[in-house]
């Protein structure tokens, strides 16, 4: 195994956070956080350097990922505004005239968003999907997308550890209320960031070609599955439970649950219901039941949560 020095493009982000803890602690990975600010947070680990990432000019970039030596860049920048996708292509690009840079995870690490508008009517993806195009079209660099599916963190917060915003997807677990897209019957993909982060760090590590796409699962159950679990967890009594319609949801219309309000002042309110909605729609289409190869079964030396576990683990006598 050789020397890895890796760049995490927002590594002090929600998911960003949690792959930097994960990959410093490996003694043949020198981590360095790509960020627009100049100075780190007091939380980041002695070995992990902070780069200050002029996201706007190619060659400054350039300079950053090869006076550091970086052959892997992994991006975690959050989709939230259209400038995040100019960003990562400029990153993209400089790593493309790297003497060093080999490999690149782009940002997408849930679901495959090139799903067209009547199975995931989602504002960024169009976005998301021309950054990796470009990705794509560089011969210099091997890349993977990786697809987890939906994070399952949500369902632990917030008494679990994670880095990520509070979103609790349809189902509020402290309220005990859900707001459920359609039946709830279809399967959905969920896995911890913590164990996308374990994944990570053995496809960093690996010297094997990676494939264009990299399936994690942690588990699979429907969002039924999951309202049970924790009806369950949480004493026994029924939770109050809406549907929405997938016409409804297609039409941006989605019922609220104490939980979205939480993220109001972080992400504005039209833009979470917007986001919840086509997510909820992604899920009624399937799109979020991850089918393929999965790196778990490259993996079996790791064993990544389950939902019933994790629930319980998080919410048991709360
Ligand atoms: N599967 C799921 O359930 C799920 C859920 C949430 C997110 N995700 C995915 O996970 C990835 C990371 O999301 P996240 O929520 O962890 O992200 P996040 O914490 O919201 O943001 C990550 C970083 O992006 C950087 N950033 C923000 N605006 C930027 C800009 N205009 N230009 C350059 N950098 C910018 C910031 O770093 P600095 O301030 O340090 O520059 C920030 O810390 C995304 O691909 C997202 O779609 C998946």
């Amino acid at each position: 195994m050789g020397l890895h020095h890796v760049a995490i493009a927002g590594g002090s982000g929600g998911l960003g956070r949690t792959l930097t803890c994960e990959l410093c602690n490996n003694e043949e990975i020198h981590v360095y956080v790509l960020s627009r600010k100049s100075k780190p947070p007091s939380y980041l680990a002695s070995n992990v350097r902070w780069l200050e990432a002029p996201y706007d000019n190619i060659g400054e970039l350039l300079k950053l990922l090869d006076c550091n030596s970086i052959d892997t860049v992994i991006s975690t920048l959050t989709p939230s505004s259209p400038e995040v996708f100019v960003a990562q292509d400029n990153l993209i690009l400089a790593a493309a005239r790297s003497k060093f840079v080999k490999r690149f995870i782009p940002s997408e690490w849930g679901i495959d968003s090139s799903s067209d508008d009547e199975h995931l009517p989602l504002s960024f993806k169009t976005a998301k999907q021309s950054s990796l195009d470009l990705l794509r079209q560089q011969p210099s660099l091997s890349s993977t997308v990786v697809y987890n599916g939906y994070f399952m963190d949500y369902f632990g917060m917030p008494h679990c550890e994670s880095f990520m915003l509070p979103e609790m997807p349809y189902i509020d677990i402290a309220a005990r209320k859900a707001a459920i897209p359609g039946s709830g019957n279809e399967l959905v993909t969920w896995t911890y960031t913590k164990d996308v982060a374990r994944y990570v760090l053995e496809l960093v590590r690996s010297e094997d070609p990676w494939p264009a796409e990299t399936l994690i699962e942690g588990d699979k159950a429907s969002l039924n599955e999951v309202l049970a679990i924790a009806e369950q967890v949480r004493g026994g009594a029924k939770f109050d439970v809406v549907h929405d319609s997938l016409a409804d949801l297609r039409a941006g219309k989605i019922s609220e649950i104490p939980a979205y309000e939480a993220l109001y002042d972080v992400l504005p309110k039209e833009t979470l219901l917007d986001w919840m909605a086509a997510f909820g729609v992604g899920i009624i289409t399937g799109v979020f039941d991850l089918k393929g190869d999965l790196l778990n079964d490259k993996y079996s030396n790791i064993q990544p949560v389950k939902m019933r576990e994790f629930i319980k683990m998080h919410w048991e006598g709360k």
